[in-house]
């Protein structure tokens, strides 16, 4: 099985994503990482790692219409199972989303529906909110609205400020990505027809 991922920055959800391929827990193989930012350090660990690393830089194209476009193809040619964004900070077209529905997952750093958008840990803090978490969703058209595969939830603590909230969501990340991605390529994970995320069947 066939995964592509796409960065934008650190990329330490790749990295995970990475380590849990070099445990043999991932279910499938990694054969590309593509990144809007050429300076992005997640290149750096794709090369690192023996991952074929492409930048395509999204200001080179003149509409977002035709970065999606470039982009779609350099994902084709690469013929994934299933593509992973992973800190791509660019939000795709419906097009785009179509091409490559119920097999397109992301990560976000909330408790999803809660806290769609940037920003999370700071409007989670000024909200004095309980708890906060990290998702992951397949992709819709709808910002940060797809259907919930899996989530680690925390409760956030009196001393939390935006760094340490920060540092425990992306530890629940790097331990939540690596299971969805095996449940989807081992089949379990799925987008049903009237777009519920299903995992064994039950929703
Ligand atoms: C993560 O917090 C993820 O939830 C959000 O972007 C961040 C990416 O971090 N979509 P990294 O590049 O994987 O370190």
């Amino acid at each position: 099985r066939r995964v592509v991922v796409l960065i934008s920055g650190n990329g330490s959800n790749l990295q995970a994503l990475i380590d849990a391929q070099s445990y043999d827990e991932l279910g499938g193989e990694i054969v590309a990482v593509i990144s809007n930012q050429v300076d992005a350090h997640g290149l750096k660990r794709a090369k690192d790692a023996g991952i074929d690393a492409v930048a395509l830089p999204h200001r080179e194209y003149e509409s977002r219409d035709a970065f999606d476009g470039a982009l779609i193809k350099v994902i084709e040619r690469h013929e994934p199972d299933l593509v992973v964004l992973a800190g791509f900070m660019r939000i795709l077209s419906p097009r785009f989303v179509a091409r490559f529905a119920g097999r397109l997952l992301n990560i976000h750093p909330s408790l999803l529906p809660a806290y769609t958008g940037l920003n999370t840990h700071a409007r989670v803090l000024a909200d004095g909110a309980l708890e906060h978490g990290a998702s992951v969703h397949f992709v819709t058209d709808e910002l940060d609205g797809g259907p919930v595969a899996i989530q680690a939830a925390l409760k956030v603590e009196p001393g939390d400020d935006e760094e340490t909230l920060k540092r425990k969501i992306h530890a629940r990340e790097h331990l939540i990505y690596p299971i969805a991605v095996r449940w989807f390529l081992e089949g379990r994970l799925k987008l049903d027809e009237e777009g519920h995320a299903t995992l064994d069947g039950t929703k």
